[in-house]
């Protein structure tokens, strides 16, 4: 007899907890796709610590429908994404490792290059090199457009679409002026080198992909004396970007690319997979635009009128088959959506 009501103790116990998970479960899911967050249990109960992690661990790491950084889906993902590299240079992340800097050196056959460590230290003198882009929230749902330069945006009127996303990542020196209707004409990332700058609107943040020691200092002398006016090719001697939307790509990152996901191939990676994967470790959802050749199979920018065959495509450095394998093998296992032209 007591024996009996000992098990029918545990059972209530088992099942009120069952029922306690169920309702958590159902209020932590009420959040996803509004990226808004509704109800936050951290905030309301006090027992933060064991319970609510087991909670939030049954869940995915972010509140879209699918989240980019959910592994053990695919193997081939896993096998490459590492979520432990920051794509930033920040101050708290600011040690390019010496297996990164004998490869990135020869990148643009640097001469005299200055020290590394010291064009950093000079560079965090004048931008913040702080991280803001990286907390990984499970009531969060940030959703990325990263559009690419390809002729298959004209006509495409994929404008508002590329508008409606969180974070709108643009590159080298794509306008939206006059192209808003296929373009969109949101950005909130602007990834350029120093020979591919250009104007940038004012909310506007800067990604400075640095392929050299000099690039590091240019920013440092575009926004201070504006001494620096020619690498292999002319740069802006100023610029007009507040000094605290400025980013900087990580070397170390950007090794990883070329060593994880790219195995070497082309010299290395080029500003669109650098971009890509950068979006795949800073957002919850990607959706690709401009990416890939024309319906005539024209690899042209969109803001050129006479699209000749190849015009980006074969630049010797990058090895754009393979950077497009990776981009189909992502949108086989739905990592990302590529929007094509229409
Ligand atoms: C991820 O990268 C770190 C170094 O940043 C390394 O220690 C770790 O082993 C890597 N993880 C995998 C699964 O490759
Ligand atoms: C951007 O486009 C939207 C419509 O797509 C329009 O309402 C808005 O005024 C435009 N903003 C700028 C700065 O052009
Ligand atoms: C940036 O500023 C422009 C005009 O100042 C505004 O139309 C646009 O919505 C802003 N974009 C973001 C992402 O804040
Ligand atoms: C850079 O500046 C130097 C000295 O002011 C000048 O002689 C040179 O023509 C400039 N180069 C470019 C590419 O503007
Ligand atoms: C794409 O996926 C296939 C099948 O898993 C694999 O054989 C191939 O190596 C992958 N390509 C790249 C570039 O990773």
């Amino acid at each position: 007899m007591v024996a009996l009501k000992h098990r029918n103790l545990k059972l209530f116990t088992i099942a009120l907890a069952l029922f306690a998970i169920t309702i958590m479960s159902f209020l932590l899911n009420y959040t996803q796709n509004s990226g808004l967050v509704l109800w936050n249990p951290e905030k309301y109960f006090r027992f933060s610590g064991p319970f609510i992690r087991f909670i939030t661990s049954v869940r995915r790491p972010c509140s879209c429908e699918t989240c980019v950084s959910e592994t053990e889906i695919s193997q081939w993902f896993d096998e490459r994404f590492n979520y432990t590299f920051s794509p930033l240079l920040t101050k708290q992340n600011n040690v390019v490792s010496e297996n990164t800097y004998t490869w990135w050196m020869k990148l643009q056959g640097e001469k005299k290059p200055m020290d590394i460590n010291q064009a950093i230290e000079e560079m965090f003198k004048v931008i913040p090199g702080d991280n803001n882009l990286l907390n990984p929230n499970p009531y969060r749902c940030r959703t990325c457009a990263v559009v690419g330069n390809s002729g298959n945006l004209k006509g495409s009127d994929y404008g508002p679409d590329i508008d409606s996303h969180n974070f709108v990542l643009r590159m080298n020196h794509a306008p939206t002026a006059r192209f808003e209707k296929d373009v969109g004409n949101k950005t909130t990332h602007h990834f350029v080198y120093p020979e591919s700058m250009r104007d940038l609107r004012d909310n506007v943040s800067m990604v400075l992909i640095p392929f050299k020691t000099l690039d590091l200092q240019w920013i440092v002398s575009a926004l201070t004396t504006g001494t620096i006016n020619f690498t292999y090719a002319p740069v802006p001697r100023k610029i007009k970007v507040t000094k605290d939307q400025i980013l900087v790509y990580h070397p170390d990152f950007m090794k990883y690319i070329y060593d994880k996901w790219l195995f070497h191939h082309g010299r290395y990676p080029s500003t669109g997979i650098l971009s890509v994967i950068f979006a795949l470790h800073v957002c919850d959802q990607v959706d690709l635009y401009g990416f890939g050749a024309d319906s005539k199979g024209n690899w042209h920018h969109y803001w050129e009128n006479n699209p000749s065959a190849g015009a980006f495509r074969q630049t010797g450095v990058h090895d754009g088959d393979f950077e497009a394998e990776i981009i189909g093998n992502l949108t086989s296992i739905n990592k990302i959506k590529v929007y094509g032209g229409r």
